[in-house]
């Protein structure tokens, strides 16, 4: 591997966890999720309804009896590196032929009865609207045969089912409020793997932030794919449906969900640049436990290559919203996902997106070089055209960058104080505390006398791209 590769793997992750407890039972289940938050999310979903079949999740896989992977196929390395984990379990299957081996989620749902042709190893098929399902689909594989749901719903959101809270920390939470995306963005697979957009009743959406806080959680993020365009009771054309119930925009619900106590601090993710209302970052403003962060994926900085991805904005329309924020929250974080190399995308669209970046100076950047995607639209309409190593260079270019925008951004927070919220031990240091604050930045600090789950103010006196350190002048 070249030092170009190494630096965009460190970059573009495709990580996986575990989620885990330790309790003897029965039917031990491995549960392992890929992707985003929302794969995580469901995978909460999951560990509950298979527990009220006598399952109990396990960190130990040589010892499940069922091995469950929650799959992501955004990019084509997401999927290489999942089949890779399905081979390494070849010997175990072997050894115990009554292992079942389960594929969930995108990659699921993508590749349908083709997954369980290609990869021998796997007995259950699953896509992401199909949850319920999972008793009776391991029932039928027990009995030898292959089994696979892979229907998509209009309505399912899992409203009722109480995650189960496994792999956190006991101090933040995910909280799903609605599911699939009729954006239609033409990179992107998401569409075709989560179905239609529908959003979760409110109610359910609150109640399930109060169990939350009444169970000692302290912050809840709040997971669609465009938040922005969640709505109950409104037509997407933003008529009333039902006159006898109260309808619900993002901004009401952010409201509704700060108001659980102002010490459940609220985060949210994604927003989307074409539907992110001035109302929903007055709410921001207007109550101190919305955290000041907004994710806010620009993808490009060139308006002929938004209107290439079907986007919805041009380049103007996105610094408009950033000035809104910034406007009306001054301080307020700002992220960002960009894709370099896109199908057709020339030399000069490609300094329109080093430019943006270097007009706004987000505070965080997640980076990819484009992977094509079977399906999509730009699979079908656009050639895939950029070498792979312009697009990894045009990457490698947006990381230095962004890096060094990141450390000067930093730097500027020495000398300041900010409300952190201990979320546990620091990954490098056991002396050491780790933590963010309102704007999404990690901080380490000494632990001395406190405790997770408690707000402190630290001092920040010294900082690297990634991290903020100091020391708590006040808990
Ligand atoms: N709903 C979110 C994005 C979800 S996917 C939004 O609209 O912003 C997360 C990120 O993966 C995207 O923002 C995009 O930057 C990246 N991504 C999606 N499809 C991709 C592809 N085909 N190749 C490379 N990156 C991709
Ligand atoms: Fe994909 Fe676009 Fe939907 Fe995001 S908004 S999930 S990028 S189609
Ligand atoms: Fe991946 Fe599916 Fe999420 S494709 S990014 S797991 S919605």
């Amino acid at each position: 591997m070249n030092q170009l590769d190494k630096i965009i793997d460190t970059v573009q992750q495709d990580e996986a966890l575990n989620l885990c407890s330790n309790n003897q039972n029965t039917k031990k289940l491995y549960l392992e999720s890929y992707g985003c938050q929302m794969n995580f999310s469901d995978s909460e979903i999951v560990a509950s309804i298979l527990s009220k079949e006598g399952f109990e999740t396990t960190n130990n896989f040589e010892q499940s009896d069922l091995i469950l992977l929650n799959t992501c196929s955004i990019r084509e390395k997401a999927e290489l590196t999942v089949r890779t984990r399905l081979r390494s379990f070849n010997k175990l299957k072997k050894k115990n032929p009554k292992l079942m081996i389960g594929m969930l989620g995108c990659m699921a749902e993508r590749m349908k009865t083709s997954l369980l042709e290609e990869e021998k190893l796997v007995d259950i098929v699953v896509g992401p609207d199909a949850y319920r399902d999972l008793p009776k689909l391991i029932k039928e594989a027990e009995t030898g045969q292959k089994s696979i749901n892979v229907l998509l719903s209009r309505e399912e959101t899992y409203a009722d089912i109480n995650p189960v809270r496994i792999g956190d920390n006991g101090i933040s939470a995910f909280i799903s409020i609605m599911r699939g995306c009729d954006n239609m963005c033409s990179f992107c697979v998401v569409p075709f793997t989560r179905g239609r957009e529908r959003s979760r009743n409110p109610l359910s959406i609150v109640a399930e932030a109060r169990d939350l806080f009444s169970n000692g959680y302290k912050e809840v993020t709040l997971l669609g794919q465009n938040v922005d365009s969640y709505r109950w009771n409104i037509s997407k054309k933003g008529e009333v449906l039902d006159p006898n119930i109260p309808t619900t925009n993002f901004a009401q619900l952010l409201e509704l969900v700060a108001l659980v106590s102002p010490n459940l601090r609220v985060r949210f993710s994604t927003s989307h640049p074409k539907d992110m209302t001035d109302e929903a970052i007055t709410v921001m403003s207007k109550h101190e436990n919305i955290c000041d962060y907004i994710h806010l994926p620009v993808q490009s900085g060139n308006s002929a290559v938004l209107k290439r991805m079907n986007r919805g904005y041009t380049r103007e329309w996105y610094l408009e919203r950033i000035r809104s924020i910034r406007n009306i929250i001054p301080d307020c974080a700002i992220s960002t996902d960009i894709i370099t190399g896109f199908s057709e995308e020339t030399k000069e669209e490609h300094l329109d997106t080093i430019s943006l970046i270097k007009e706004v100076k987000f505070d965080y950047a997640y980076m990819f070089f484009y992977s094509e995607r079977p399906k999509t639209l730009a699979e079908r309409k656009f050639k895939d055209d950029v070498p792979l190593q312009v697009k990894k260079e045009r990457l490698y270019e947006v990381i230095e960058i962004q890096r060094k925008q990141a450390f000067m951004i930093n730097k500027k927070s020495i000398g300041k104080t900010f409300q952190v919220l201990i979320e546990g031990t620091s990954k490098k240091s056991s002396e050491m505390f780790c933590g963010r604050n309102s704007k999404n930045a990690m901080i380490v600090f000494p632990k001395e006398k406190y405790l997770i789950g408690q707000y402190v103010n630290v001092l920040i006196e010294d900082c690297t791209t990634g991290t903020l350190k100091g020391r708590v002048i006040k808990s």
